[in-house]
């Protein structure tokens, strides 16, 4: 319980490092430093790796159906919690432009909560295209592309629909995808027949 205790603070004094590292190349970019720039960059991929390991000991990383609910949990109490509060305390000590600041941050992690929430449904599709999802049984594979969006915060309709067209299900028809600045958006679903 004590080495728990103690690898999860070296996991934040690492996930802290590795952040710092980027935000110290980017000032040694604007100084004109590239050099010392890519050292602290690599230096921060390094301590990525640290991170990965230590969150590993402590079985911090599950599938992607895990992590993303796990994402989701974190952007919910950032957006229903953490930056209310703060913005809260600002107003108290009448620092308005933190209070503004916090305010726009609690709106944001608001929209990543909503975004993975989607990406969360969208997983069930997959499931469900996959044929692996028992509640339809026999789906037939389906292929999802994906592509970069260059239309940021932009929402798309996608007319997902369960293969298994027997179940005619309404739950997946108008998936909505909204790519904000995510690197990717779903833009088509098609039906892989088997040959
Ligand atoms: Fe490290
Ligand atoms: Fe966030």
């Amino acid at each position: 319980m004590v080495l728990r205790k103690e690898l999860e603070n070296i996991l934040m004094n690492e996930a802290l490092a590795r952040c710092r590292y980027e935000v110290f190349a980017e000032i040694a970019r604007e100084e004109g430093l590239h050099y010392i720039a890519k050292v602290l960059e690599e230096t921060a991929h390094n301590e990525l790796s640290h991170v990965r390991e230590l969150m590993r000991m402590l079985d911090l990383i599950g599938d992607t159906k895990q992590n993303i609910g796990v994402a989701i949990e974190n952007e919910t109490l950032e957006t229903n919690r953490i930056y209310p509060n703060l913005q809260e305390m600002s107003l108290v000590e009448n620092d308005l432009d933190k209070a503004r600041f916090f305010q726009q941050l609690a709106k944001i992690e608001a929209r990543h909560m909503e975004r993975l929430s989607k990406i969360e449904e969208l997983l069930k599709v997959t499931r469900c295209m996959s044929g692996r999802n028992p509640s339809y049984g026999n789906a037939e594979p389906a292929a999802i592309s994906m592509k970069a969006c260059s239309h940021p915060r932009s929402v798309r309709d996608v007319k997902a629909r369960c293969s298994a067209s027997s179940q005619k299900t309404s739950a997946y028809r108008g998936v909505e995808v909204c790519c904000m600045n995510a690197p990717f958006a779903v833009i088509s679903m098609t039906n892989q027949k088997k040959r």
